[in-house]
């Protein structure tokens, strides 16, 4: 018998993300407006999901070095783009030129591989990478912690006090938690996921290896993806709907049929589902609700999500 690989510990330095660990990530082309108005691109990884649900808004927080032309740009004026790229070899190697510390706008720039196009939210915004296959505009929410009190201009370190996640973060550190404006795809992924996505239709997103060297960056090319079924646990077991239905308000019934559709909500999900739509069929005047009654109830959770 093969014998099993142990894990064993490695130790916890700075950047252990890069240097203690393989991990994956996008590889994403950040626009903002330099001091004279051009767009400048700076490549970036450290870029995630925020706010995802339940906030007035939805937001992405980054990771950055605070000298770099993206934090200072992000510091005077607060509007970025988030350009993600494909997997061609020539588009990673122009993204590590354009990870190169230390030049100006106008120098990195000058012979820069994407195109770059006017964004549709106003002239203050930085240019698109037109090669992307999505784009994030965003803007930077600086009223969090007070982090507006944060000036440009300070390129050899800040000193402290700092802030704990948003703002100037440490002496080269920055976090910058990016509300998003707005979200564009190219027409052949909005379509996937309008319509379906299938194995076929996804984009060639290259995975950025996390792992460094003082040599090196690595980065992978996308692989055709394969898809892993949803455990259908409550199949079948209308029942619990129906006692949990008959349990949220004593005005408002479900019908068997109507709960028959709702099988699907996992469990732990399924009382706060089942309150908001006895809510939301008050609001309508409905007091049973069947399974047409279902439908107009769920188009409106639908867009209250929106
Ligand atoms: C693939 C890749 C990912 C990177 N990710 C980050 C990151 O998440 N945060 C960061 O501060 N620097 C990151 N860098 C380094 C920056 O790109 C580098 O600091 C660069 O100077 C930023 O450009 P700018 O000064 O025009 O903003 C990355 C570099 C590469 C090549």
């Amino acid at each position: 018998m093969k014998k099993k690989d142990k894990l064993k510990e490695l130790r916890i330095v700075d950047n252990f993300y890069q240097t203690s660990a393989f991990y994956p990530m996008s590889t994403i082309l950040i626009s903002t407006v330099s001091e004279n108005g051009k767009t400048n691109l700076g490549a970036y990884s450290l870029c995630f999901p925020y706010y995802i649900a339940g906030k007035d808004y939805y937001a992405m927080i980054l990771e950055c070095r605070n000298s770099s032309n993206t934090a200072q740009n992000l510091l005077r004026n607060k509007k970025c783009t988030l350009n993600f790229i494909t997997d061609e070899k020539k588009y990673f190697k122009e993204a590590v030129r354009l990870g190169f510390p230390g030049e100006t706008t106008d120098e990195k720039m000058k012979n820069c591989l994407f195109t770059l196009v006017d964004s549709e939210l106003g002239s203050d915004r930085p240019q698109i990478v037109e090669e992307s296959y999505q784009v994030f505009e965003c803007t930077w929410d600086d009223s969090l912690e007070n982090a507006h009190e944060d000036k440009a201009g300070q390129l050899e370190g800040y000193e402290p006090p700092y802030r704990s996640f948003n703002g100037i973060t440490s002496k080269f550190g920055a976090h910058f938690i990016l509300k998003i404006d707005k979200i564009l795809m190219k027409e052949k992924y909005h379509n996937a996921i309008i319509n379906g996505v299938n194995s076929k239709n996804f984009p060639n997103v290259p995975v950025d290896y996390g792992y460094r060297d003082s040599t090196n960056f690595w980065c992978s090319k996308f692989k055709k993806p394969f898809s892993e079924k949803i455990p259908d646990k409550n199949n079948g077991d209308v029942k619990s709907v129906i006692y949990a239905a008959e349990r949220i308000d004593p005005d408002v019934k479900f019908t068997e049929e109507a709960c028959a559709k709702l099988v699907k909500i996992p469990r732990v999900f399924l009382k706060a589902a089942l309150t908001q739509m006895v809510q939301i069929a008050k609001e309508e005047g409905i007091s049973i609700i069947d399974e047409q009654a279902l439908d107009i109830i769920n188009d409106k959770r639908r867009k209250e999500k929106k």
